[in-house]
């Protein structure tokens, strides 16, 4: 019996060549060339304003409706917005808790997120990967705010933009706070993504996947709520402080490089999501066909142990669905190049004929 994984930090960095990792959500394609050519003449060192870099705040807000750069503060990705936003909506320390509804399958991160900020996750299922709008409200209701991430990680799955209008009208009138995570919203094969708006709305976003900057640790906040924006501000002066001085820069550029970049990169993605998607089916797999991001979560009995069977026998990284709110499944990542998808597919027909059906 191989060993169980504890979690995904076992596998966060991992990577030779021998595996085949269809583990973290890291884009494998380069950031845009403009992001590297500030390199040479980038001479910032000191101390930047706390909310970010007034370019790129000042940019950001052309992409947003009735956005201006004091409506955003620039993060350590969007892991930091998340942070702040959570906590600066949480109730006083020592008063009682409150309750933030997420969507599950979730990622990983939130219920610990919502947790570390004082508060108790509470869940609305999503059904085949989509938004059931009795389910949503009786979880939201009560709670001081709800989790959207359309597209999503880790169902691939896109909501309806009626669902997604419904969520923002039932939010507004109850007075919840919307904390929409679009870090993939670039990244949708099926329509443009539709960005969620209104008065207790807290966009959160990132570099990271849209421009392959994982590492550089660029993301961002949007809200039209002047107070919390401006109580995240303050929480970071006394954390992070400012968001590397470089790192900005160079998003920046990213930003201001043409649209083609993020453009063919969606034609790359949706090849991949083509081979993985009937390629898991010819194996027989039951599984959503992704709507966006670059996830599959094809179901699986004994979900660890599969995880850990692939990685010890077959020398391959997934994630258990169990970390993500799906004991019953298990996730794949197709951020790597077309040949490893292929051998990676190679691999799990091996072990699907020769391990799994003795489970
Ligand atoms: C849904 C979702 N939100 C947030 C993050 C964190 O992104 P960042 O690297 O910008 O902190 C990820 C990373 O995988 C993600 O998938």
């Amino acid at each position: 019996m191989n060993p169980p994984i504890p979690g995904p930090s076992f596998f966060i960095g991992k990577g030779d060549d021998s595996l085949i990792s269809f583990g973290s959500g890291q884009p494998d394609l380069p950031p845009p060339e403009e992001a590297f050519a500030i390199l040479a003449s980038h001479r910032g060192f000191k101390y930047g304003p706390v909310a970010g870099s007034v370019a790129l705040r000042s940019e950001l807000a052309k992409q947003y409706a009735d956005a201006g750069p004091d409506d955003f503060v620039i993060t350590n990705g969007a892991s930091e917005a998340i942070d702040l936003a959570l906590r600066a909506i949480a109730p006083p320390v020592g008063g009682p808790g409150g309750k933030v509804a997420l969507p599950r399958p979730y990622y990983y991160s939130y219920p610990h997120n919502v947790r570390l900020a004082g508060m108790e996750p509470v869940y609305y299922d999503l059904e085949e990967g989509k938004i059931n709008l009795e389910t949503f409200k009786k979880a939201a209701t009560g709670s001081i705010a709800v989790f959207i991430n359309s597209p999503s990680n880790p169902t691939g799955t896109v909501q309806d933009v009626e669902t997604l209008k419904a969520v923002e009208q039932f939010c507004a009138r109850e007075g919840i706070y919307i904390l929409s995570d679009e870090v993939y919203k670039d990244l949708i094969y099926v329509r443009e993504n539709y960005l969620l708006h209104g008065p207790h709305v807290v966009t959160i976003n990132s570099f990271s996947k849209t421009y392959a900057m994982c590492g550089l640790r660029v993301g961002y906040l949007f809200s039209k709520d002047a107070e919390l924006v401006k109580a995240v501000v303050e929480m970071k002066t006394h954390t992070a402080m400012n968001t590397s001085i470089l790192a900005q820069d160079m998003a920046l550029a990213a930003l201001l490089s043409p649209r083609s970049y993020v453009t063919s990169y969606v034609d790359v993605w949706k090849e991949r999501r083509d081979r993985m998607y009937t390629g898991m089916r010819a194996l027989g797999l039951e599984l959503w066909e992704p709507e966006g991001a670059f996830y599959v979560l094809p179901t699986f009995k004994h979900s660890g142990r599969v995880v850990s069977d692939l990685y010890y026998t077959y020398r391959m990284i997934t994630y258990d669905g169990a970390w993500f709110g799906a004991p019953d499944r298990v996730r794949f990542s197709y951020a790597l190049d077309v040949t490893k998808i292929d051998e990676g597919l190679r691999r799990l027909k091996d072990f699907l004929e020769n391990e799994y059906k003795n489970y």
